[in-house]
């Protein structure tokens, strides 16, 4: 039936668990979110990230996953020749601790990067994430002014770096970029398609006419125009979740890399377009009724990166998507753990350093429910020297953390 397709309870157990990982890496000093609600939705008025939250992601659990993230985009940058400038775009920043400790790569590599004009750009519809992002990156309360058609709020990162804020991608200016999206689309809303006897229908949300106050999920009596749009012709599923605004996005993505060059990296929940209802709802770390409380709870559907592979209409090359701990491994997690654990002098620090590992690389945590996908421009994965000589033996440059690491 339409309710049990659309309902949370077939998620496996494994996502279930999803945000209730306790314990993350300590946050003492760190803004916490402003408990005052305002009227909208669940990011512009409560945006729980964090521990005291809704949930907990991989930049909250350990400094490492920024830090490995901040040396792909510089080896990127190197191996795309040094570009005189580039910007850092993160989509739905949350708390900022993920551009803040990438952040801390690009000043420990001050020295190499000191001829590149680097610029963060933010793009958060949360007014409240957006001043705890502010104080995390730049020390300071902002000042936002919603008028300013270029960006809502600017400063300079505690790092001497440029910073501003957007609420639509569209607003950042253009130029090479590197595109950061980590648990950002499967935020995006979602349609749901369930396989009839009479053929596709749109899962809608009613008023239980039986029980006042209580929304239930419906079947479209016909097909909706949604219908007629998004569900592929070759679909073998029974039941589906399309994300339009997904599919906009990484088109506008794309379109930016294609003219503009840079890279974009997305990590996210996610599947290769097998999956079917994936759409759950998170509060105060456990799971949650998505029809309860509307707009209290953190609402997620699993990315489908067959179909953003297919938005980006062949725009860019794609890489992935591959598990988390597999992109970690060949990033050089386990070196830098060994370097940590050896520099750490007390065993607290060393076994918060071996739990904050395992949360991110153990299969049955999160190492195997996220996936790391990347948009690349095609000369990128092109030989340059293959165009002009075909006999050309000089190596590509590989991109970092979607082949083995090869250490010499
Ligand atoms: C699950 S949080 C992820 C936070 C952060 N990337 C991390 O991994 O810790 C989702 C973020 O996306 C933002 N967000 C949600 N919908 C958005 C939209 N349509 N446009 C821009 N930001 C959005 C939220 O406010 C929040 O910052």
């Amino acid at each position: 039936s339409s309710k049990q397709a659309a309902t949370a309870q077939n998620v496996s157990p494994l996502l279930r668990s999803r945000r209730s990982f306790a314990s993350a890496r300590p946050q003492a000093g760190r803004p916490r979110p402003d408990p005052r609600p305002s009227p909208q939705g669940y990011y512009t008025r409560r945006g729980g990230v964090g521990e005291s939250g809704d949930f907990v992601t991989s930049p909250e659990i350990s400094p490492v996953f920024g830090e490995l993230i901040g040396i792909w985009y510089v080896s990127e940058w190197i191996a795309t020749g040094k570009p005189k400038a580039f910007q850092l775009v993160e989509l739905g920043p949350g708390r900022g601790t993920l551009t803040h400790d990438i952040l801390r790569v690009f000043n420990q590599l001050a020295s190499l990067l000191s001829k590149c004009d680097v610029s963060i750009h933010l793009v958060e519809v949360s007014p409240k994430l957006s001043e705890i992002q502010a104080l995390m990156l730049t020390g300071e309360k902002l000042q936002s002014n919603p008028e300013d058609k270029s960006a809502y709020m600017k400063g300079i990162t505690k790092t001497g770096i440029p910073i501003f804020w957007y609420r639509d991608i569209q607003d950042v200016p253009q130029g090479y970029s590197f595109y950061l999206a980590h648990e950002f689309f499967d935020a995006l809303p979602i349609h749901k398609f369930q396989r009839t006897e009479k053929g596709w229908r749109e899962v809608l949300v009613d008023i239980d006419p039986e029980v006042p106050n209580r929304l239930r999920f419906v079947l479209a009596p016909s097909s909706t125009p949604a219908t007629e749009n998004f569900i592929q012709p070759e679909e073998t599923r029974d039941h589906v979740e399309v994300c339009p605004e997904a599919g906009v996005l990484i088109q506008r993505l794309a379109t930016r890399l294609e003219k503009d060059g840079g890279a974009a990296l997305i990590a996210d929940y996610g599947h290769d377009g097998t999956k079917t209802d994936t759409f759950r709802g998170f509060r105060n770390h456990k799971l949650h009724d998505v029809l309860k409380a509307p707009g209290t709870a953190d609402l997620t559907a699993d990315v489908d990166f067959s179909y953003l592979r297919k938005m980006t209409q062949g725009r860019t090359a794609t890489l992935g998507p591959i598990k988390q701990r597999e992109f970690l491994k060949n990033m050089g997690i386990d070196l830098r753990l060994q370097v940590l654990l050896q520099n750490s002098q007390d065993t607290t620090t060393q076994e918060q350093l071996l739990h904050s590992y395992d949360m991110l690389m153990n299969p049955k945590k999160m190492g195997d429910c996220f996936n790391f996908f990347a948009l690349l421009p095609h000369h990128r994965l092109t030989h340059p020297d293959k165009k002009h000589n075909p006999q050309s033996r000089a190596p590509l440059v590989p991109v970092a953390g979607f082949g083995e690491l090869l250490l010499k």
